[in-house]
């Protein structure tokens, strides 16, 4: 009967529980001091109301005690409330190292989703169950936000950076994809699915179709095109830094300063190399903000991910079928 009158979405991803969990609470504190502070300002204005016309009020005193109660367990229920919600805010914030990345794009009206495999896909995101799923996005344009109830997860996309969300879906089924921040005219529009399959009928779903071309091949190609590949040579002599290894590594600046070359200082520096110059080398590369465009970027960046063993571990076991492996570069290293 429930399921004809859903006040819910269904609970359909790791978190879900544990979001609702958090949020009945919340209801129940909050109904339970309505009841309670109404109940007694009903009850005292009938109780202590005025009962002749000559009567005078007895003055106040105040009570030491009870506001010592009236504040102190509200003060404990918000420390609960406080740790509670920061447990489950961790667990949103960090997805597990082994989670199958998926590129995200947003755009004015559209959802453009891009496998590591090279499938992509419009308005529609196909996933297995039962595996962490992280979501590296960006937009084309203006700020838009990527919300799947069912998961209870939801994040900002924005143009210049890219932003992160993870989930585990545990049912499978489709549901419901919404663009949650007002991105113009056809916003109510940009919506999709996600599809939850059985990791069979997942694979199955990947090798379908027409023979997709990996996101590590189709990046790696790209830094050919743009000549990248000439000064960022595997053997460290080129004129810009060797890029084996180093995703997710520190780095050491010009300016002294150490960076983690994460998906965002790659991506900086692709389009604007000249802001965080790596130590012992010339801010000699030009500029490639507006020449490459958002999924372009993406597959290089997949591309250069290829190039850090230990995250393409990750990458391998999210796939029965192994990604292009790129290459020679690899095996030159020393
Ligand atoms: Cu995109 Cu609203």
């Amino acid at each position: 009967m429930l399921s004809e009158f859903p006040l819910f979405p269904d609970q359909a991803s790791t978190l879900a529980a544990e979001v609702d969990h958090l949020y009945f609470f919340l209801c129940l504190v909050t109904l339970f001091f309505s009841t309670l502070i109404a109940g007694l300002l009903l009850f005292f204005a009938i109780r202590f109301r005025r009962r002749s016309e000559v009567e005078l009020p007895q003055p106040v005193t105040g009570s030491a005690a009870l506001e010592t109660l009236w504040t102190v367990i509200p003060s404990l229920i918000l420390v609960v409330i406080f740790f509670w919600s920061a447990k489950i805010y961790f667990s949103i914030s960090r997805p597990p190292s082994d989670a199958m990345p998926i590129y995200v794009v947003g755009k004015q009206w559209m959802w453009k989703l891009q496998h590591l495999e090279g499938q992509r896909e419009i308005n529609e995101l196909h996933i297995p169950i039962n595996r962490a799923v992280r979501l590296i996005m960006s937009s084309e344009d203006v700020i838009h936000s990527f919300y799947v109830p069912a998961f209870r997860v939801k994040q900002d996309v924005l143009p210049g950076r890219y932003s992160t969300l993870w989930f585990k879906a545990t049912r499978p089924g489709e549901y419901h994809l919404f663009c949650a921040e007002y991105c113009g005219t056809k916003h109510s529009g940009m919506i999709g699915k996600v599809v939850v399959m059985e990791p069979a009928d997942f694979q199955n779903w990947l090798s379908g179709g027409s023979r997709e071309e990996s996101m590590q091949a189709r990046g790696e190609r790209l830094f050919q095109n743009y000549s990248c590949v000439n000064c960022h040579r595997s053997d460290g002599k080129g004129r810009g830094p060797a890029l084996e290894g180093i995703f997710g590594k520190p780095v050491r600046l010009q300016t002294g300063q150490t960076i983690i070359a994460d998906e965002n200082y790659l991506r900086e520096s692709i389009l604007n190399p000249g802001l965080k110059v790596v130590q012992g080398y010339q801010p000699l590369m030009p500029m490639f903000q507006g020449l490459i465009n958002e999924e372009g970027l993406a597959q290089i960046l997949a591309y250069l991910k290829s190039l850090s063993p230990q995250v393409l571990e990750a990458a391998d076991a999210n796939t029965t079928k192994a990604p292009a492996r790129p290459n020679e570069r690899q095996n030159q290293k020393p």
